[in-house]
């Protein structure tokens, strides 16, 4: 049924828009090699509205890719060629975007999105058609359980979030007891975070003193402030967003709290301090890779990416690579893009020199044994805190410093490692 309704619709788009018959090029069952032209990937993500440099460092990061993979002749001989659909950060566009990808474009592939929310709904659509997705950045663990086409490149919230909660009780000079929970009520990511960061937090024999809740788009959050305040958290988490976090920051300070906010990846972007300046001083959240790593992988990594566009990549940059270049290896392996070949082929996925570590795919489609850093705002700038290692499971390049771990370890970054970036 969605099958043929798809085939109708690329019929009519195809003639309609550009005048001319639709060439099979990939996508659900339609899917052939046998034009030898450019292979077609869909790229959708928020270029524009309230996370705009989610979606723009992604899109760098896969550019940067599929430049370099065409520069080396390609795959199996064929150029790939990205189309890139702006979301404008929002669940519906996000649905639309691949819709269109894959109706009208017919790519074999897609990559996107980084919020969980977005990829949430725009999953169902590449699972029902049977066009691989890999969000490079989605955390919470339902994206993937969407469907046996979607995989995606970085940890999950439940990790994220006990990594967290096991920094600030064991690690944390001083050890942390009492926390406040500010989360988005609207983002399937922020609610989950806040779920698993409080699991972990409260087996750990910490308390939850005060929880309070804001909707994506608010901009006054004096209130649930002044409430988490009467409190007296040791420390604010707030599994938010970057343009949310630097007006909380701000008015958490306004009004005279002094205790440190900490967060998740989603606080990653170069607009963070720019928002939240001198109030961010002290705060500090989880990510996916560090910029000062000193592993040749990701110096390479940034050295280039700052030549080509003139900023430090951030971890959605370093994730889009990543996410990009798995995708090319896959269809290298698979020798066709046909749909359910591609899918097998990105599932086996196997010890990946990643920039964000090595990635191996499990039965789940999620990376396994990914490492994880803490940074902190310090002196404007972020600085390395830590590095987690997840127990048990062989992650990529060794840690600085890092002894291997029995269980989940938290290790001080080496000295020499804790310079902050140049410009973010
Ligand atoms: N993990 C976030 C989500 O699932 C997205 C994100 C990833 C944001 C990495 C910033 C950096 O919504």
């Amino acid at each position: 049924m969605t099958r043929k309704w798809l085939v109708i619709l690329t019929a009519v788009a195809t003639l309609g828009i550009l005048g001319c018959p639709p060439k099979p090029e990939g996508g659900g069952s339609g899917n052939t090699d046998a034009t030898g032209g450019e292979i077609l990937i869909g790229e959708y993500g928020s270029l524009s509205g309230s996370e705009a440099t989610f979606g723009q460092s992604t899109h760098n990061g896969i550019m940067m890719a599929v430049d370099e993979i065409n520069g080396a002749g390609g795959v199996n001989g064929r150029k790939l060629k990205v189309l890139t659909e702006d979301d404008q950060s929002k669940a519906e566009e996000a649905a639309n975007a691949v819709t269109k990808l894959i109706a009208q474009n017919s790519v074999v592939a897609v990559l996107g999105e980084v919020a969980s929310s977005n990829s949430l709904a725009a999953a169902p659509i590449c699972q029902n058609n049977k066009v691989p997705m890999i969000t490079p950045a989605s955390t919470n663990p339902a994206v993937t359980e969407k469907g046996d086409y979607i995989f995606r490149m970085c940890f999950i919230d439940p990790y994220q979030g006990e990594a967290m909660a096991n920094y600030l009780t064991k690690d944390h000079q001083p050890k942390i007891t009492k926390a406040a929970i500010l989360v988005d009520v609207k983002s399937d990511y922020s609610t989950g975070l806040a779920s698993f960061f409080e699991r972990t937090f409260v087996a750990n024999g910490g308390r939850i003193v005060s929880k309070a809740s804001y909707s994506k788009g608010d901009s006054d959050f004096r209130s649930q402030l002044t409430t988490i305040k009467a409190a007296a958290p040791e420390v604010i988490f707030v599994p938010g967003y970057y343009n949310d976090i630097g007006q909380i920051a701000t008015q958490a300070r306004d009004l005279g709290i002094t205790v440190p906010l900490a967060g998740g990846d989603g606080w990653e972007s170069p607009k963070l301090i720019e928002i939240g300046g001198k109030n961010l001083e002290g705060c500090f959240y989880s990510n996916h890779y560090h910029a000062e790593d000193p592993t040749p992988a990701v110096a390479n990594f940034v050295t280039k990416y700052r030549e080509r566009f003139g900023q430090t990549p951030d971890s959605l940059a370093a994730l889009g690579y990543d996410a990009a270049r798995v995708l090319a290896d896959s269809i290298k392996r698979a020798g066709s893009t046909d749909g359910a070949k591609l899918r097998d082929a990105i599932a086996a996925t196997k010890d990946f020199a990643g920039v964000t570590g090595n990635i191996t795919l499990g039965p789940d489609r999620n990376p396994v044994g990914k490492k994880l850093a803490i940074l902190e705002v310090r002196n404007g700038q972020l600085a390395l805190k830590a590095i987690v290692d997840p127990s048990g499971n062989a992650s990529g390049p060794a840690a600085t410093g890092t002894t291997a771990p029995a269980a989940s370890t938290t290790t001080a970054p080496a000295a020499t490692a804790t310079t902050a970036p140049a410009a973010r």
